[in-house]
């Protein structure tokens, strides 16, 4: 295992109702006026925004709102909000949805005390300042309620790029269960990949002697091929949505990633599918994902063998494990596939010639990936995998 620091600051707030105390944690936190800033409309059709403005008034705190957030969220919507915020000496954004509304607050929020260009941050400025940020979390899939990243699309060539910094990790998140009981059954199963994508981008390490975090991500791995399926099929099941809303939060607050390397490659050549066609997230990771292992399992057949043992319960060949790290990448596919996902580019509507393109984009002037360095050529022929 690897040195590493582990700080992670989030105040946590699970379960049923508790949006309706979002008033008392904005106080706590130091809030006086706020920003409420959500998605397209799904938060104000469920009644949600009605309850968290009814709790901040309750508490005596002033707000203003900007909705409109899109999945994949985009930088002019993050202007529009800084300029708002100033103008209205907001000092605390209350983002109200999922990771896009999460990441575009957690944007404004670090554009709002920046004299330059917000996308400085998205492009390799480190956020050492922004306004605190509370979450109530409508979807479980991306871990941005507990992450201290954002990712945003620039509309001008449409780039879509990540900021990091410990400033824009949520001060508290909110988590109710029952909030994700209204999404579909696609977004469900887009989440559900998400958070899978999240563990592997940490369990595919170079770092040996990892058994405590190998065994924490497999777990987490196995709730998730557990309970899934059940929230997929039976959107009101709350004690799956409940299990699934807390693994994508350990998932993704690097609890399971710390003092090991990791890959993100799959991710890095994910946001060019939802920059280009604008896919969800997780539906592009479910195409991605299985390409990247097949094209990458030689690398380390043992781990790749390993995983398809433990969590997806194939038999080992000692023979020859290569037919077992086959196996579990097969395996997953199949899961994949049985919760509704793609797994094509014809089914994602991505087209084989763009492939170049994103390719270039997905590997800028360098290599991309921890576990395997990709360089361009790597990176196209992990598309093609997915034709
Ligand atoms: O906009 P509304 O109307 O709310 O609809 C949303 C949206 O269409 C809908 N939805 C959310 N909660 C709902 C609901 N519909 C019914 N009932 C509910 N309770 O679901 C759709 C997707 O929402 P979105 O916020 O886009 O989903 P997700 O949480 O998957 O976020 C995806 C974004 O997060 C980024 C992705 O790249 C993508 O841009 N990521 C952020 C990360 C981070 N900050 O740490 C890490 C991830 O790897 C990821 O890259
Ligand atoms: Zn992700």
């Amino acid at each position: 295992m690897d040195n590493f620091t582990f700080y992670s600051p989030t105040y946590f707030v699970f379960g049923k109702g508790e949006e309706n105390n979002a008033g008392h944690y904005v106080k706590r936190f130091g809030g006086t006026k706020v920003l409420i800033h959500y998605g397209g409309g799904s938060a104000v059709r469920s009644g949600l925004i009605g309850r968290v403005e009814k709790s901040l008034e309750e508490q005596g705190i002033l707000y203003v709102e900007l909705g409109g957030v899109k999945p994949n969220p985009r930088s002019g919507l993050v202007y529009e909000g800084i300029d708002l915020c100033r103008r209205e000496n907001v000092d605390f954004i209350l983002a109200v949805g999922g990771g896009s509304s999460i990441d575009s607050s957690k944007a404004i929020a670090a554009g709002v005390p920046y004299d330059g260009d917000f996308w400085d941050f998205y492009s390799g400025t480190p956020i050492t300042k922004a306004l605190p940020v509370g979450t109530v979390l409508t979807i479980a899939a991306a871990g941005s309620e507990g992450s201290g990243d954002s990712v945003i699309t620039r509309e001008e060539g449409m780039l879509k790029r990540g900021a990091s910094g410990e400033a824009i990790r949520p001060v508290f998140s909110i988590l109710n269960p029952e909030l994700t009981e209204t999404l579909p059954p696609y977004q469900t199963a887009c989440g559900i990949t998400d958070i899978m994508a999240h563990l592997f981008e940490r369990y595919f390490t170079n770092t040996k002697d990892v058994e405590t975090t190998d065994r924490m991500i497999e777990g987490l791995l196995l709730a998730m091929i557990n309970e899934g399926p059940k929230a997929v099929k039976e959107p009101g099941n709350y004690q799956a949505r409940a299990n699934i809303m807390w693994a994508g939060m350990m998932a993704h607050n690097n609890s399971c990633g710390v003092g090991r390397s990791q890959d993100w490659a799959s991710h890095g050549i994910e946001h060019e599918l939802s920059a280009k066609y604008d896919c969800a997230h997780g539906a592009g990771l479910a195409v991605v994902f299985p390409a990247w292992m097949k094209y990458n399992y030689k690398h380390d057949i043992m781990r790749f063998a390993q995983v398809a043992t433990r969590v997806w319960g194939c038999h080992m060949d000692f023979s020859n494990p290569e037919n077992t790290a086959l196996a579990g990448i097969e395996a997953f596919r199949n899961f994949l596939r049985g919760i509704g996902m793609p797994l094509t580019f014809e089914e994602l509507g991505a087209k084989e010639e763009d492939i170049p393109y994103m390719a270039d984009l997905a590997t800028g002037d360098g290599k991309i990936g921890g576990f395997v360095a990709l360089a361009k050529e790597d990176v196209e022929a992990i598309y093609r995998l997915c034709l």
